[in-house]
């Protein structure tokens, strides 16, 4: 399918209320395509696909795709599926909340058998790098870059979440062998940008640094290396693995450069003006060690990978923040750790901030 053939095409984004999922809404509206956005609003926003909603650009169900009569409304008549929604959150949500996790075991399974039955053509799915084994990531002074072939038996995703991403791959797979429906999974590297609630890491950074919080706290030893995604690159990435992949291979989308939590808090601070010491919290869950993603698959499937450089999207993403925030309200927000932990993205204060 290329890109031309966007216009026209009857595309349903599940989560598509959420952070990523409103960016892609967003390029695809621009494509041309007849957007369909189903979303329980659990943590999507519906400000975040407002205008699309009030021009009569995008149809909008507010609906739980647990459902699976729902499920099979939200997909009758779509072309193409591009499967986000999810029970998620940050680093400190994942951790905590193992069982609201598993239900996405329910909610793919749900989502994929609907479009099956509706006769959807191609089904994308947002998967993670929570896939990968947990044992490849636990050494933050090796330069590991995670191959998508690393993930093969003996299976050890990370949390119930990461178990669920596999277990959604291994289904759209099956339904490409079995039945042939053109099927996806990308694997997102810790995204960020515009829209991104404080549940995840570097949002709760900017959120600590427009406070100005001093002491400037990190969740672990601030060594984890992460590989920070913006959200257009993931947006990119998707619509091409739509374009060009159709037998459930999964590509990551992440990019190549690996960065230190302290030296994004240190950047962060930098970013805001102000001069401060970093405290590190270490009994606050800070995940695996050391992630970053090995883009190869990415530039000779898709023939593209991740354009933007960290520097840039944080400093887009801190633009887009003090421009949007209340300084008081994020000041509630980040004074609470241990509430903080608790809370899921996208909501309204207070929210969670971690480390993932
Ligand atoms: N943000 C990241 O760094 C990251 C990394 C890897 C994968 N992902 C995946 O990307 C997708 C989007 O994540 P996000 O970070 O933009 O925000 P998110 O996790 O808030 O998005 C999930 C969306 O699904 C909706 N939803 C949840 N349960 C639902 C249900 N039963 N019925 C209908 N809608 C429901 C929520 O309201 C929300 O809009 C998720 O699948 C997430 O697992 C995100």
């Amino acid at each position: 399918m290329e890109q031309q053939n966007w216009r026209g095409r009857q595309v349903l984004v599940t989560g598509g209320a959420s952070f990523i999922g409103s960016h892609l809404v967003d390029a695809l509206v621009e494509r041309g395509a007849q957007v369909r956005v189903a979303d329980n609003l659990s943590t999507g926003l519906i400000e975040n696909i407002d205008t699309h909603v009030k021009a009569g650009r995008i149809e909008f169900l507010q609906v739980d795709l647990l459902d699976p009569e729902t499920a099979r409304l939200a997909a009758r008549g779509c072309d193409v599926a591009f499967h986000l929604a999810a029970d998620h959150g940050g680093r400190g949500y994942i951790a905590t909340h193992p069982v609201e996790c598993a239900t996405n075991l329910i909610l793919d399974g749900t989502v994929f058998r609907a479009c099956h039955q509706q006769g959807v053509e191609r089904v994308i799915f947002a998967s993670s790098g929570c896939v990968y084994p947990t044992s490849r990531q636990m050494d933050p002074t090796a330069e590991v870059w995670l191959a998508e072939d690393m993930v093969g038996p003996p299976y050890e995703s990370d949390d119930l979440y990461g178990w669920a991403k596999l277990m959604a791959e291994m289904t759209l797979k099956a339904y490409h062998t079995q039945y042939g429906m053109k099927t996806a999974s990308c694997r997102f590297f810790t995204v960020y940008g515009p829209r991104c609630g404080e549940s995840h890491a570097v949002m709760a950074m900017l959120a600590r640094a427009f406070a100005r919080q001093s002491p400037f706290v990190v969740w672990g030893d601030g060594e984890q290396i992460r590989n920070w995604t913006y959200v257009d690159d993931i947006v990119e990435g998707m619509i091409l693995a739509a374009e060009k992949i159709e037998d459930g291979t999964a590509v990551n989308l992440g990019t190549a450069e690996r960065i230190r939590v302290i030296d994004c808090a240190r950047e962060v601070i930098r970013l805001a003006g102000y001069e401060t010491d970093v405290k590190k919290l270490l009994d606050m869950p800070s995940g695996v060690l050391n992630r970053a993603a090995d883009t190869s698959l990415a530039a000779s499937l898709l023939g593209r990978v991740p354009q933007v450089s960290f520097n840039e999207g944080l400093a887009k993403t801190w633009a887009w923040y003090t421009a949007t925030k209340d300084a008081d309200d994020v000041r509630l927000l980040v004074a609470d750790e241990q509430a903080l932990l608790t809370h899921r993205m996208g909501k309204s204060a207070p929210s969670p901030a971690a480390s993932a």
